[in-house]
């Protein structure tokens, strides 16, 4: 157990937010696994106060913790748009701030990792959401803007003093984007010199990479992002472990397959079948991932779902072929070994 604010959060894995993926029906779908804490799709301040469609991004309430995350770049109009969606959505859990995204258009308007660049600012941000709403206000972070200006520590102080309740730290810099191996090392025993929470996120795909970055950071607990998609038992195996020791294997093909319908009738529910279908090819193929002769399937799963019934006649036919195998290796990761 740990707390952001006056939540406690019951549990050591977080689900990373992570736009046209984490809807609600998304969040929803993973919480039984064992997401303990969840975030919206990033939101900017605008859309938050002049574009009331931006409710359906966000749908407060339904899963509890949820987190809504905001972008922006000038800290009162920031609180003020928090401050109309809190009146909006009374039981929204927390707000988190985006000082990590990396793509152009959200940097080019100072905000997502470009706030970075001026900790004060960052610290301001977080101090005005917390006056003008009175809930948690947690921040993403990452290390730096590159190299040579990774000033990670410095933000961290100005939230804490700003009163931040928690924070995530993405251990790459903005240049590296998305891509490479995550800078754990970096922040060794970070958490020591933390007085608030610390959810530590990148590369996550594994229980092992769960345990490891736990042990070098100290963190209170690992954000599951693209480890997720495809393999929403790594939240069980997470969660389990740091519960009770145990180490739970690999699910089948067979559970994987009932997984997927599962998430598909929950964004038919929520976008509509046509949306859905779209979403779920780039979605289905990874739940087969690791899977022997599953090269055929993950292409006819990437390119043929129209609907429910082509999706689930494919599925059906992985079904028979491959369910009784254990996957091997599991989620997002492109370096995975083609198998076939
Ligand atoms: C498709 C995609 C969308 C994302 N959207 C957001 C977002 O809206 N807000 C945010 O703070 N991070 C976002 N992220 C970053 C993730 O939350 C996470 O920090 C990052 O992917 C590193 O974790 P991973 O390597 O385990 O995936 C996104 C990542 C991906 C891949």
């Amino acid at each position: 157990m740990w707390k952001v604010g006056d939540l406690t959060i019951d549990g050591r894995v977080v689900l990373g937010p992570m736009s046209g993926y984490t809807s609600e029906a998304y969040r929803l779908f993973m919480k039984p696994f064992g997401t303990a804490l969840s975030y919206t799709e990033m939101v900017s301040d605008s859309a938050m106060m002049h574009n009331p469609r931006s409710d359906e991004y966000l749908m407060y309430g339904s899963c509890p913790f949820t987190g809504t995350q905001v972008f922006g770049s000038d800290p009162e109009r920031m609180a003020i748009a928090a401050e109309e969606c809190l009146k909006r959505n009374p039981n929204t859990d927390l707000f988190d701030v985006n000082m990590g995204c990396p793509v152009e258009k959200v940097v080019r308007r100072g905000a997502g990792s470009a706030l970075m660049t001026d900790p004060a600012r960052c610290g301001e941000i977080v101090r005005r959401i917390k006056e003008k709403t009175g809930i948690p206000v947690t921040a993403k972070i990452r290390l730096g803007q590159g190299a040579d200006s990774m000033n990670f520590r410095e933000v961290i102080a100005e939230l804490e003093a700003a009163e931040v309740d928690a924070i995530t730290v993405h251990a790459r810099t903005r240049k590296e984007r998305y891509a490479g191996i995550p800078h754990y090392d970096l922040m060794r025993d970070l958490r020591e010199e933390m007085s608030v929470p610390l959810i530590v996120s990148g590369n996550v795909f594994s229980l092992d990479d769960a345990i490891g970055y736990t042990e070098i950071t100290g963190a209170d607990a690992v954000m599951v992002a693209r480890g997720g998609i495809g393999n929403p038992f790594l939240v069980t195996q997470i969660d389990r472990w740091f519960r009770d020791g145990t180490r739970l294997p690999n699910p089948t093909v067979s559970q994987q397959v009932d997984w997927c319908l599962e998430l598909a009738d929950m964004l038919i529910a929520e976008k509509g079948e046509e949306m859905a279908a779209k979403k779920l090819r780039s979605i289905a193929p990874k739940f087969i991932v690791g899977c022997r002769h599953s090269r055929e399937f993950r292409y006819r799963l990437a390119t043929e779902i129209d609907d429910r019934a082509s999706l689930e006649a494919i599925l059906e036919e992985v079904r028979e072929r491959l369910g009784d195998r254990v996957v091997r290796t599991l989620g997002y990761r492109t370096s995975v070994p083609e198998d076939d």
